[in-house]
């Protein structure tokens, strides 16, 4: 009886689930083994990673198509666990962004976490992500998205090593094993 239940309530999130699933417009294969797909409803942009990788994922916004400085990127991962995080950064250098939140602007304001992630999977080695952000966050930490302009994309993953705190309780996160630069205009 208990199983019978258990397995009703599986199937009614699952179907919820799908009920509520985003369907995405657009389709970019960035590499053979990272796929991105993203829709744009009006100041908001979703986007959907699909990355032969386990270690960690990014994706990000930059001024020439260089990771640095001053890219804006979300680097995302699933814990051994299963949860997923996204974690809001920005380039200082060819080496692991500060994340927003730990950086102050010349007026003394914080930088915030402005990505949301809705769901986040791994399977058979495929990691798959969905999150979403507003086009202008109002961090100075983050570059504003406009949709009609050429964006200059760029993107990485590391395959196998997964993000980790240090003694200190700092996250770490090891190089890329592989990344490049794409231009896309969002709204086709
Ligand atoms: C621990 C984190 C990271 C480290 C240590 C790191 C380090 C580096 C280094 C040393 C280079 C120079 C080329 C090379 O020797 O490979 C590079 C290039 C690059 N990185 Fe990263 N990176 C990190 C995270 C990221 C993230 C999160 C992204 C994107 C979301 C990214 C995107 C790129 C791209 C597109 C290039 C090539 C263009 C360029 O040279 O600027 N990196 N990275």
């Amino acid at each position: 009886m208990q199983s019978t239940r258990s397995l009703s309530l599986v199937i009614l999130v699952g179907a919820l689930a799908s009920c509520f699933a985003i369907s995405y417009d657009n389709k970019v294969a960035l590499a053979n083994d990272y796929t991105l797909y993203w829709t744009l409803n009006n100041d908001t942009i979703y986007f959907k990673t699909e990355t032969k990788a386990t270690g960690w994922v990014g994706i990000g916004i930059s001024e020439k198509g260089y990771m640095a400085p001053k890219s804006d990127v979300a680097v995302l991962f699933i814990a051994p666990k299963g949860n997923g995080t996204v974690f809001d950064a920005w380039t200082l250098a060819h080496a692991q962004p500060p994340f927003d939140t730990d950086l102050k602007d010349n007026t003394g304001k914080k930088g915030t976490n402005d990505w949301l992630l809705t769901s986040a999977n791994e399977v058979g080695g495929l990691s798959t992500f969905e999150f979403n952000r507003k086009l202008n966050t109002g961090d100075s930490f983050d570059r504003v998205i406009d949709p009609t302009a050429q964006t200059k994309l760029i993107w990485a993953y590391n395959l196998d090593s997964k993000p980790y705190k240090d003694f200190w309780g700092y996250w770490k996160f090891n190089e890329h094993d592989n990344m490049d630069s794409t231009t896309i205009v969002f709204k086709k």
